[in-house]
């Protein structure tokens, strides 16, 4: 499966969204949008409202992640309205396959993030019933924070589970994920790549994208 990269609005001038959406636009796959809740995360964002608008302002297809509580109640409208993807996280419900089949029902890919700290184990089942798994590689909340190294034997268990045949999804990475940390990421197994600070803090966010392609590429598992 090809490497996709997946600029996050996180990191662009939220009253310029449109622009930053343009600005990623011939070489991004996918556009990654953070609906934080402040009470899953000590944060607030965008909702609703505002993915209907992105969704008219860019052909980019949407990888919405809700960082928010009670994903079953407000996970399927994102897919009605027209996302690609719509990952919530596993420590925000007490029915994480009922919300994958909600989103799937509702028309969207369904993807399970977990935090650093989650493990992987508890949710093989769940993982079965969803198209991406997001590893958490900060503690979600906030942009520009380091990438945490120990979550990679989690990107490799997870791997390996996909090439034995035992589950069948994506493996994104989201937080931290730069020129510096992207090689290890690839190298553990992951084939989606969030990156906000990278692409959006750089002079040229189109051509950070494209190298940030490039280092997964080389650095991914041969055949990945
Ligand atoms: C953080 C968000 C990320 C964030 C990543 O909780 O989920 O998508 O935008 O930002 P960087 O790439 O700057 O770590
Ligand atoms: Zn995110």
């Amino acid at each position: 499966m090809p490497v996709l990269v997946a600029p996050s609005i996180l990191a662009a001038d939220f009253a310029r969204l449109a622009e930053a959406a343009q600005a990623v636009e011939d070489t991004a796959d996918w556009l990654h949008v953070d609906m934080m809740d402040n009470h899953f995360v000590p944060n607030l964002t965008i909702g609703l409202p505002v993915v209907q608008s992105l969704l008219k302002a860019t052909k980019l297809p949407l990888d919405c992640h809700l960082m928010i509580d009670e994903p079953k109640r407000w996970a399927p409208a994102y897919a009605e309205a027209g996302a690609l993807n719509v990952t919530f996280h596993a420590e925000a419900t007490e029915d994480p396959a009922g919300v994958a089949r909600d989103i799937r029902a509702a028309g969207a890919l369904a993807g399970l993030a977990i935090k650093p700290g989650t493990p992987l184990d508890p949710y093989l089942d769940v993982l079965t019933e969803c198209d991406t798994l997001l590893v958490m590689t900060v503690e979600p909340g906030f942009g520009g924070q380091s990438f945490r190294a120990e979550v990679l034997p989690k990107i490799r268990a997870a791997r390996r589970l996909v090439q034995t045949g035992h589950l069948q999804l994506r493996i994104e990475v989201d937080g931290g994920i730069d020129a510096d940390t992207i090689a290890q990421a690839a190298e553990a197994g992951a084939d989606v790549f969030v990156a906000g600070s990278a692409v959006y803090g750089a002079e040229d966010p189109g051509r950070a994208v494209t190298s940030l392609r490039e280092q997964a590429v080389r650095a991914g598992p041969a055949g990945n």
